[in-house]
């Protein structure tokens, strides 16, 4: 073999060799990117609601988004009774009430801040605005808070799960 020609066989070889190395070193990145298998089958999430206080914003998360957990108290679900739309927005689990959204601004996906004194959500990317169960008050955004799907299991809440209250919600349009 000329000199030449050998030089051309190495150099294809280690450019095979090297493709090789990218291709496996690609793979292994995204299956470190990838949720592993058990949470993607999964998908869910359950919620002690025992431990959460009236009017005080929690955020969870589910399936990466921000999930708001704000329990109601005797005085704000008086209020909320006034107004259908929020009541059809509350869940029930034991004997107490909560809004339970996913957190992100319906306009253009912001993540709104919470006011525990005037009791609404803000949003500081073009001042829209929610009521304390999640109902849009003040536009751009074109709805309320969507709705995780959910199931009520005593007293823990199953995110990921559907249930007939959950349903019921996305048939009388109060959450997409
Ligand atoms: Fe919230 Fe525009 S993204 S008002």
């Amino acid at each position: 073999m000329k000199n030449s020609s050998r030089r051309g066989f190495m150099g294809m070889a280690f450019g095979a060799v090297a493709g090789v190395g990218a291709v496996a070193s690609l793979y292994a990145m995204k299956k470190s990117w990838d949720p592993l298998p058990s949470v993607k089958a999964a998908g869910f999430t359950t919620l002690d609601m025992s431990i959460y206080e009236e009017n005080v914003l929690v955020t969870e998360k589910w399936r990466g988004k921000p999930i708001f957990v704000l329990k109601m108290s005797n005085a704000m679900v008086e209020k909320a009774k006034a107004k259908q739309s929020d009541m059809d927005r509350l869940i029930k689990v034991g004997d107490a009430y909560y809004a339970v959204s996913i957190g992100l601004c319906t306009h253009l996906g912001c993540i709104p801040g919470y006011n525990a004194s005037t009791e609404e959500f803000l949003c500081a990317c073009h001042g829209g605005m929610y009521d304390v169960a999640g109902d849009v008050i003040k536009a751009p955004p074109p709805r309320g808070f969507d709705i995780p799907p959910f199931k009520v299991d005593g007293m823990n809440l199953v995110l990921g799960e559907t249930s007939e209250a959950y349903d019921k919600m996305k048939t009388n349009g109060t959450t997409l």
